[in-house]
């Protein structure tokens, strides 16, 4: 359940505006507006591709992340936040995370770093953000990089710190799942750097080095901005959706920790049960699961070269969470069904 029907119905004839405006021009290009309203709101260059899991790949290869290198991250995001490590050559090492805010844990970085560690990956999971100024000076006194996967996260922010504007590079995703997406995905790289690369990896077939095909159309980046622009109208309706569960739920789920000064822009409303039994038994009837096991016990791993630490609280986490319905125009009848079923059955 994102909402984007519900969205469609109210809002229709803008949609179609949209569609009747970009029809008249090429596809394929055309599409700075949206890279200009980024750069705006994140006061950053920014550079949109076809994809987050592009976004975060070009990333390190931006850094000349690949083989024989080694590149930290959690062992509990979904699988992109990992795989595009791979996808360069490198190696990924897999630390563990905190029990309440679900992040990346800081011991378990330090546990695991070692002399070939280039960089980290860290998502801002769920669109919750955590005091990451450890972790940078961390990656500061080991001279890696610190890429932020704000992809969950857009329009989230700490301490009025925008997730986004953190990373070395930083990285959004607009797919269908998002609290803002295209009608066919998307991401952007964020960055104060140059900008180039990130244009010649996304587009191949001119200049003298390898590329993808990643761009984005013209349609699709009309949908973002259209959405993006009413970014802050989508937060405070997820914001009033969360406290609506936070009041009725409190009680009898561990909800999620918040810290002070956290604007939250709910991309995942999560819970936790006292066991995966329970857990289960919820989720036969409501919700669904991010992510039922840590992304080293996914079988591609068997075959992937890749570090990691002790996983015991990622283990925990993914043996007990449930993603419960959240959109900017979910009821509260349907929060009450939800909530109702959830008193039932545990
Ligand atoms: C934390 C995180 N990183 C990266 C991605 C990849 O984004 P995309 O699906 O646009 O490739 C996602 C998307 O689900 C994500 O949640």
């Amino acid at each position: 359940m994102n909402g984007w029907d519900r969205e469609y119905d109210i809002s229709m004839g803008e949609y179609i505006e949209l569609f009747d405006k970009s029809m008249r021009k090429e596809q394929e290009s055309n599409i700075e507006f949206l890279e200009d309203n980024l750069s705006k709101m994140f006061d950053r260059k920014a550079v949109v591709c076809n994809s987050g899991t592009d976004a975060l790949f070009f990333s390190l290869l931006s850094l000349k992340i690949g083989k024989g290198d080694e590149v930290l991250t959690t062992n509990f995001s979904w699988i992109s936040t990992a795989s595009v490590i791979s996808m360069t050559g490198a190696t990924p090492v897999f630390c563990d995370i905190d029990i309440l805010s679900y992040h990346m844990s800081l011991d378990s970085i330090k546990k695991m770093y070692s002399p070939k560690v280039k960089a980290i990956i860290y998502p801002h999971l769920f669109g919750n953000m955590s005091d990451t100024s450890k972790i940078k000076e961390f990656c500061q006194e080991k001279n890696i990089y610190f890429i932020e996967d704000a992809c969950q996260s857009i329009g989230s922010s700490y301490n009025k710190v925008l997730a986004g504007s953190i990373g070395d590079i930083s990285t959004l995703s607009f797919n269908a799942n998002k609290v803002v997406s295209g009608i066919a995905g998307g991401g952007a790289i964020l960055t104060d750097g140059d900008t180039e690369i990130f244009k010649r990896l996304r587009k191949h077939g001119e200049g003298k080095h390898l590329g993808y095909n990643s761009k984005m159309l013209l349609f699709n980046a009309e949908v973002i901005n259209y959405r993006l622009n009413k970014l802050s109208d989508y937060i405070k309706r997820r914001q009033l959706a969360a406290k609506y569960y936070d009041e009725q739920l409190s009680e009898y789920v561990t909800i999620q920790h918040n810290p002070d000064n956290l604007n939250h822009n709910y991309h995942k409303y999560v819970v936790r049960f006292q066991n995966k039994e329970v857990r289960d038994r919820v989720k036969a009837k409501i919700g669904q699961i991010h992510y039922s096991k840590p992304i080293s016990e996914n079988a591609m791993y068997d075959a992937i070269d890749h570090r990691k630490d002790d996983y015991i609280v990622s283990k925990i986490v993914s043996d007990t969470i449930l993603s419960l319905p959240i959109s900017p125009y979910i009821t509260e009848k349907e929060q009450d069904k939800v909530i109702n079923t959830i008193l039932l059955l545990i």
